[in-house]
């Protein structure tokens, strides 16, 4: 049987300061108007749900649930948009707001998908990234923190829909008992 255990990689209290800088940064570029944060599901709820209340003035919530089949699998349409935002956003200063970037795929589409929709400017906050597993080249205008190529879980990210709920990130290790 296997036993796992959490590697704490970054604290609550890291986390919770970089979403405030974040929060800050993002209303320092956007000083006017209304901000359109477009959480992707599952992972980036507690993101999210920190960032809106660090972000001054005029914020608006939205989000979009994405599948990804993997490029092994298609060499092209490998996303689909399972949920697709509510909110108009022609025009619209938007923020699309992630747990991690690994590959980039994920990331490369939807920023496709959304330009079409015109808003007035297009930007990607994500906590985590994972340069070394970076496939795609995408811009994160806004990114809390670079992480090794390891299997991590926490603030949103998950293992078999578990651990979502951590407050800070963690490695996930397996060991045999
Ligand atoms: C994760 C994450 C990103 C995507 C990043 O979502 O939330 O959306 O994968 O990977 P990529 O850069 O290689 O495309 P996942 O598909 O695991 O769904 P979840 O958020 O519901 O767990």
């Amino acid at each position: 049987m296997n036993n796992t255990t959490l590697e704490t990689l970054i604290s609550e209290a890291e986390v919770q300061r970089r979403v405030s800088e974040i929060g800050e940064e993002i209303r320092k570029d956007i000083p006017e108007g209304q901000i359109v944060l477009l959480g992707v599901l599952k992972g980036s709820f507690p993101f999210l749900a920190d960032l809106c209340r660090k972000v001054s003035g005029d914020v608006v919530v939205d989000f979009v649930q994405i599948s990804s089949y993997g490029e092994e699998k298609s060499s092209s349409g490998v996303v689909q948009i399972k949920k697709d935002h509510d909110i108009n956003i022609e025009g619209k200063h938007v923020i699309i707001v992630e747990d991690i970037v690994d590959t980039g795929l994920t990331l490369k589409h939807l920023i496709q998908l959304l330009t079409t929709r015109h808003p007035a400017s297009l930007k990607v906050a994500s906590i985590l990234a994972k340069p070394e597993a970076m496939k795609h080249k995408v811009p994160i205008d806004y990114l809390g923190f670079e992480i090794p190529n390891a299997f991590v879980v926490g603030y949103g990210l998950d293992y078999a829909e578990r651990y979502r709920q951590l407050p800070y990130v963690a490695i996930l290790k397996e060991e045999d008992s």
